[in-house]
């Protein structure tokens, strides 16, 4: 087959896929759910426990601040955990995890609820209270789930710090959240090597003092492991200890009450504490993984993210666990020791949906089909996507190589603020690779133009989605002017929310995501924006000004290039590139690292001084900068 017409190929799902999906219907379903959009969410509501129902699904008298389920009394845990407890799942296994040298540890829900319990009573002897935002800074170890599902059962809020980020990073969110408590650990395991995480704590606890308990989990035994008498306790101490007990209360929360921040890349230096709360997001996140992977009691599921970005909180932890699931988790590099490790992994446990990003199976893919066809993929019914556009030749190695062209692919677009899946498949709906195809129930998404008149067919514009829905982020934390600015204030007059994307939408009215429009870089999936790394290698003396592009990488989606201009007195050289790069390693973490660094006198500016990214980048792919009246000289 060309390529053209593969590219024009519809998958359409097997007979024995349709005949197990919950929704088989998906246009009827949908007409019905944004037509009677509250009717929809209050049906899929009942399904979970509430200690008072609410009173009323929607509230709208305060736009763009909406709130879900008001009235309502709950709390997460109770149906992720409590609920389980009274019936046969208590016995089921709740979480299957792996570390990267081997090791494997096994929980049922009654031994999950049961560690949890143990470090809720744990935190509340520390003095923790409901509201308060205890940040966590760990490798993906089980202790990273318990220590989350603790704080929300106490009603804490918590702020999980991806484990890849450095010192800057990790003290800037401490202090924006006032985090008075870290957990974390001495460190984890990647490639075969020790990542020591305490050191990185200890530095950024001393750029920011409002941290008054520190608890360490002791995963790899570091050497000189720092530890400060009255402030730094160890996991397992405390949790041998009579006051861990071995049962807890679950605190009532409000339905609106926040159950976690989590912080993501802006356009400013400065990241956002996205806010999401207990009733609306179990709502959400539990509806969106019951019809888009369509779990079953007996499924194993793996979502192969890290629990410390909005993927792992959404589907590694609170929906599947809502769901009663059994979980996958995995410490290490997919890559290790071979590029096998994976494949491995999912013919040893018997996975049978495999939730992944583009990047992975990009990198997975570079070691060649003959490492997945060693192992038995049989057990495998479905698989999924998300964090950046799927190019279509990654869909298909995917799909043909390691779903061998039996399981569909959700191609999930969402993000941090939507808590859930916005535009995704269905188990049975046709595919068309590199499109994450049409939007989930109760939403009305479109493609628009400036004015917000809808884009004809084909056609690129801005993403918007024209509706509240139990899922999305609350605001941003202690800043809710930038929560009107960031996402509302652009389509204000029609109260749509600013996705930040740009699509465009085919004659069947499937969604093709092009990008960011903003000046946010994916890089591996990760986001990242240009004004932290630009702002990490400013905080090098050598440094006075600094520009961060993305440009297009196989492998990453993006590759950062920064333009710098060095003080005065420095003069470039190679040494000072790799110490710049080192430098926003140290600062932000490896994930943004440049792959290159320009040393320039000037850099490209409006009138009134923004840095012009794109003539930057223009420049750097040797095409048209297109409208320059704006710049300077
Ligand atoms: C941005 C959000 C949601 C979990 C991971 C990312 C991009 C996400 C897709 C997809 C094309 C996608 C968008 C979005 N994105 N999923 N399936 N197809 N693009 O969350 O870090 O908040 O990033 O990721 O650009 O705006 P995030």
């Amino acid at each position: 087959m060309s390529d053209s017409e593969n590219l024009k190929k519809i998958y359409h799902p097997s007979e024995e896929v349709v005949a197990r999906a919950r929704v088989k219907d998906y246009d009827a379903m949908y007409k019905e759910s944004v037509e009677n959009r509250e009717a929809f969410w209050a049906r899929e509501a009942e399904e979970l426990e509430w200690y008072k129902k609410w009173d009323k699904v929607l509230d709208e008298s305060n736009k763009p601040f909406y709130k879900w389920f008001v009235g309502g009394k709950t709390n997460i845990i109770h149906n992720a955990l409590d609920r389980h407890l009274k019936t046969a799942t208590r016995n089921k296994i709740a979480l299957i995890w792996e570390g990267e040298p081997g090791d494997i540890k096994v929980y049922s829900y009654h031994a999950l609820s049961r560690e949890v319990s143990k470090f809720a009573n744990v935190l509340r002897a520390m003095g923790v209270q409901k509201g308060e935002i205890v940040t966590i800074y760990m490798p993906q170890i089980p202790e990273l789930i318990i220590a989350m599902l603790a704080c929300a059962k106490i009603g804490a809020v918590h702020s999980v710090v991806y484990g890849g980020f450095s010192v800057e990073a990790l003290a800037e969110r401490i202090e924006d959240a006032n985090s008075r408590v870290l957990i974390t650990a001495d460190g984890g395991w990647r490639r075969g090597k020790k990542v020591v995480l305490k050191k990185i704590a200890n530095e950024a606890m001393k750029r920011s003092p409002t941290i008054e308990v520190c608890i360490t989990v002791k995963r790899i035994d570091v050497e000189d492991c720092y530890m400060e008498t009255d402030r730094d306790f160890w996991w397992h101490e405390l949790m041998g200890m009579p006051i861990a007990g071995t049962s807890a209360d679950t605190e009532v929360t409000d339905a609106e009450d926040p159950l976690f921040i989590l912080y993501t890349s802006g356009t400013t230096g400065k990241p956002k504490g996205v806010v999401h709360t207990h009733g609306g997001y179990s709502v959400y996140t539990m509806s969106t993984f019951k019809y888009v992977f369509d779990i079953k009691p007996e499924d194993r599921w793996w979502c192969a993210a890290d629990p410390g970005w909005i993927t792992g909180h959404s589907y590694i932890v609170y929906a599947p666990l809502i769901m009663g699931a059994t979980i996958m988790s995995y410490e290490g590099a997919p890559n290790h020791p071979y590029p096998n490790r994976w494949w491995s992994m999912v013919e040893k446990y018997g996975i049978n949906i495999l939730y992944t990003s583009p990047t992975a199976i990009r990198g997975l893919m570079r070691f060649g089909s003959s490492w997945v066809e060693k192992h038995n993929l049989s057990s495998l019914r479905l698989l999924g996507s998300v964090g950046e556009p799927i190019n279509p030749e990654a869909w298909r190695w995917y799909y043909e190589v390691v779903g061998q062209s039996r399981c569909p692919i959700m191609d999930t677009w969402w993000q941090t603020e939507t808590g859930g899946f916005m535009i995704t498949p269905l188990p049975v709906t046709p595919l068309k690779p590199g499109s994450a195809t049409k939007p989930f129930f109760g939403n009305e998404i479109a493609v628009v133009d400036e004015a917000g008149n809808e884009m004809k067919p084909g056609e690129e514009g801005t993403l918007v989605i024209r509706n509240p829905w139990p899922g999305m982020a609350r605001t941003i934390l202690n800043d809710p002017d930038r929560y009107i600015e960031k996402y509302w204030k652009a389509y204000e007059k029609q109260g749509w929310y600013l996705a930040g994307d740009s699509a465009r939408v085919d004659e069947d009215g499937y969604f093709w995501i092009i990008g960011r429009i903003d000046d946010v870089l994916k890089v591996s999936g990760y986001r990242l924006g240009s004004a932290e790394i630009e702002s990490a290698l400013v905080s090098h003396p050598a440094v006075t000004e600094a520009a961060a592009i993305g440009l297009p990488d196989e492998l990453r989606g993006n590759a950062i290039h920064a333009f710098v201009i060095l003080k005065q007195k420095e003069t470039p050289s190679k040494e000072l590139k790799e110490e710049l790069m080192q430098h926003v390693v140290d600062e932000i973490g490896p994930i943004a690292r440049p792959q290159e660094i320009i040393f320039v006198d000037s850099l490209p500016k409006t009138r009134s001084g923004k840095i012009m990214r794109r003539v930057l980048k223009a420049q750097a792919m040797g095409q048209d900068p297109g409208d320059i009246t704006t710049l300077e000289d």
